[in-house]
């Protein structure tokens, strides 16, 4: 007996990831080239830059996780690449490789959407039956939806501006922390984390965005400006220049910290309630999973599982590996869909990428 073998590529943003994934959900071989290093020299993604490093290593990438699964390119059932939503020219890059690829080997190609990619990559690792409720929190994902059906989405609240993750690297940005002895290699939002330990969260008192508004949506691009006028006040006291350390650089991450925690939340608080009173989500077994880059940081993880245990709810996080981008949750996506029987095209000629896609 065979099992159903699918090679998936993800290039949506800035990790080049491929990984060969079994029906069963077993991992046989998976390989990522994270461009982390490079994009936070230069302060933020520069699109032609991660276009050119996908450029770079994506055949390598792919022949290690086909090597690790020791499968032969012929034993696969289908090629699963992201092709939305993403940063345009990289896209483009997976999607090019992937359609040269399916053109030679004569495979099936099953082009996939990051968002429910993440949204279904705890069904690889948990047993969850649908439907279930997510939050994807990461630095370029903001949003809560309940997923119904493998292509089947209720987007319930997204960021009306920019995504948490995006919002702790800005303010990490201001602060220098790339000059702190103990951040310097972190991300803007780890370096948050590390810093708010040793800070006082209400010793700032920043107001918790959207607080009147009855939906779901999310806000982090006014607290910003707050905080960096208060940035800009304290420099001022503390008489130093901009891109040195606030003495306060500690109560502010863990005042920043505290009330991204409270505002994300209080949003999730609000869509499981709506869910449950509308019997969308099952009374006594609803489930929350939250993933993306932000759903590492203990003390937001913290704060859901308070809501969720009010609420009479599972709260569940993939793995750290998989909450971030990977070639895993493609290839899965692939297999749910080649399970499903959604999506799987013989002839992808002509298929464009889409920068820009709802869920
Ligand atoms: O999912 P991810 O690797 O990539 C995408 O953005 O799609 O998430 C990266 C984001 C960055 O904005 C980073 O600052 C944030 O996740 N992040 C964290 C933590 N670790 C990473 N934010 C808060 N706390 C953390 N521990
Ligand atoms: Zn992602």
């Amino acid at each position: 007996f065979l099992h159903k073998l699918v090679l998936g590529i993800e290039t949506s943003c800035d990790d080049t990831a491929a990984a060969v994934v079994d029906e069963t959900g077993n991992v046989l071989g998976e390989a990522i080239h994270s461009q982390t290093e490079v994009h936070l020299k230069t302060g933020g993604i520069i699109p032609p830059v991660a276009q050119q490093l996908h450029r770079e290593n994506i055949q390598r990438i792919v022949q290690e996780a086909l090597s690790a699964s020791k499968v032969s390119p012929s034993e696969l059932s289908a090629i699963a690449t992201t092709i939305k939503p993403g940063l345009a020219l990289s896209l483009g890059v997976g999607l090019s490789f992937s359609l040269q690829l399916v053109d030679q080997l004569k495979k099936p190609f099953i082009p996939i959407h990051h968002m429910e990619a993440h949204a279904l990559t705890i069904r690889l690792t948990n047993k969850v039956e649908f439907p279930f409720l997510v939050l994807l929190i990461s630095g370029g994902h903001c949003l809560l939806a309940l997923v119904r059906g493998v292509s089947d989405f209720l987007l319930l609240g997204k960021s009306l501006d920019i995504a948490p993750g995006d919002m702790l690297d800005k303010v990490a940005r201001r602060l220098s922390l790339i000059k702190h002895p103990e951040c310097s290699t972190m991300s803007g939002g780890k370096a948050i984390e590390h810093l708010a330990k040793q800070g006082n969260k209400l010793h700032f008192d920043f107001k918790p965005p959207m607080q009147r508004a009855k939906n779901c949506d999310f806000s982090f691009s006014g607290l910003q400006h707050v905080i960096d006028k208060m940035i800009m006040q304290k420099e001022k006291e503390e008489g130093i220049e901009k891109g040195q350390i606030l003495s306060s650089a500690a109560d502010i991450a863990a005042s920043v910290q505290h009330t991204v925690a409270c505002h994300i939340a209080k949003r999730t608080h609000r869509a499981i309630l709506f869910c449950k009173q509308r019997n969308l989500l099952c009374q006594s077994n609803a489930v929350l999973v939250v993933s993306g880059g932000v759903a590492s940081n203990l003390y937001i993880r913290k704060a859901l599982e308070v809501v969720t245990n009010a609420a009479q709810c599972t709260f569940l996080c993939p793995p750290p590996r998989l909450c971030t981008d990977n070639g895993i949750m493609i290839a899965w996506n692939g297999v749910e869909r080649l399970r499903a029987g959604l999506g799987i095209l013989y002839n992808p000629e002509g298929i464009r990428y889409e920068p820009k896609c709802p869920l």
